[in-house]
């Protein structure tokens, strides 16, 4: 049975692979989540999800995020989770506000439509059979006139599901403005069986403090505070236990971090060109607010092996101390508000 972790890091798509989960849960405990999985590619097998579904030997417990909007299809996945042992831990996306997904009424749509919404992630229950709990991720709703939370999160946990994760912003408000850790508070004070965990707007430990007392939730779900600090999980852990310490590395200590990733992103792809080439998405993280110069910025986004890594690290002065606030606060996407993409006549029924 996974217990509910405390600090959890949050499924995210091209980031929260194999080697970033390990990188994280190397700093410090917690549930450490996959990239979203499309439930029908888990079912036929496809494209790269075999590998996308692979834990490494200390990832316990294995927690995988799964996204579809069939009922049928979902549960069939879940079937193939719990018979073929492979993970621990299911959750379902319905946190999801891009266009591909909500046109077809799939993730952030999806629990306006709440007898469909009951169905997934009560025949999700059934099919684990036990085995493996399943949790649910929501946003608040569509739009602030379209609000979901309460009944969804309700529903889910009649029909079994195990938690319930709110990030607290809208599907129309992608990752722009603050998330409402209100409604994180409320959400607690409604669901009384199952943790509720509250996501949004985490970028220290004192974050993590922070939201816990406001809001009285169960644990914290992580996301883009942790792009390029993985050490985010130690932070977490200090603060969470009343502790001041904190980890503010040096720039040496962020390039031997890197390189760390860098050899795990090699591996995990089978291939030099194309892991260095995924870390290049990471190096802006990873420097930002240290002292680095134009020329060592160029170099990071073009890295294409592992030697073009060391020969920027050659550029850098690695004795630099952790810069303090430029390298705090809020990173990763932003975005501004914009209408949801939805089925045709979507919105005029909950049925
Ligand atoms: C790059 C990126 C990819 C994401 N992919 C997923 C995903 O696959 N599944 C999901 O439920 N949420 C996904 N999210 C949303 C995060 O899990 C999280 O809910 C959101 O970033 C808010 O948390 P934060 O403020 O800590 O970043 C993604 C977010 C980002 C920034």
């Amino acid at each position: 049975m996974v217990r509910a972790k405390r600090a959890v890091l949050a499924p995210m798509a091209g980031v929260t692979n194999r080697p970033f989960r390990e990188l994280c849960r190397s700093f410090g405990p917690g549930l450490f989540i996959s990239e979203m999985i499309t439930a029908r590619a888990l079912v036929e097998g496809s494209g790269a999800t075999p590998r996308m579904i692979g834990f490494g030997p200390e990832e316990q417990p294995r927690s995988l995020q799964l996204h579809g909007t069939d009922p049928a299809t979902v549960a069939a996945a879940v079937a193939l989770v719990a018979q073929r042992d492979l993970a621990d831990h299911v959750d379902l996306n319905f946190g999801c506000p891009v266009p591909k997904v909500t046109r077809k009424g799939g993730g952030a749509a999806l629990p306006w439509k709440l007898g469909r919404f009951r169905e997934l992630v009560g025949r999700s229950v059934e099919a684990a059979d036990g085995r493996v709990p399943v949790t649910v991720k929501l946003r608040l709703g569509i739009d602030a006139g379209h609000l979901t939370y309460v009944e969804a999160a309700l529903a889910a946990e009649a029909v079994g599901a195990a938690a319930v994760t709110l990030h607290a912003r809208t599907a129309a408000q992608l990752y722009s403005g603050q998330a409402d850790w209100e409604a994180i508070g409320h959400l607690k004070s409604l669901v009384k069986t199952i943790p509720v965990l509250g996501n949004g707007d985490i970028f220290s430990g004192d974050d993590a403090v922070a939201m816990m007392a406001r809001t009285g939730c169960d644990g914290v779900v992580v996301g883009r505070g942790c792009q390029g600090r993985p050490w985010l999980f130690a932070d977490m852990a200090a603060a969470l236990a009343g502790s001041a310490e904190r980890l503010r590395p040096s720039l040496g200590f962020v390039c031997q971090v890197v390189r760390r990733h860098a050899q795990a992103l090699v591996e995990y792809r089978g291939d030099e060109g194309a892991g260095v080439r995924e870390l290049r998405g990471h190096m802006s993280w990873y420097l930002r607010g240290y002292p680095v110069g134009s020329e060592a910025r160029v170099a990071a986004h073009a890295i294409g092996s592992l030697a073009d890594l060391e020969r920027l690290f050659g550029l850098l002065d690695l004795d630099a101390p952790y810069p303090g606030e430029a390298a705090e606060g809020p990173r990763g996407r932003r975005g501004s508000e914009r209408t949801p993409v939805l089925p045709e006549g979507w919105l005029a029924s909950r049925t």
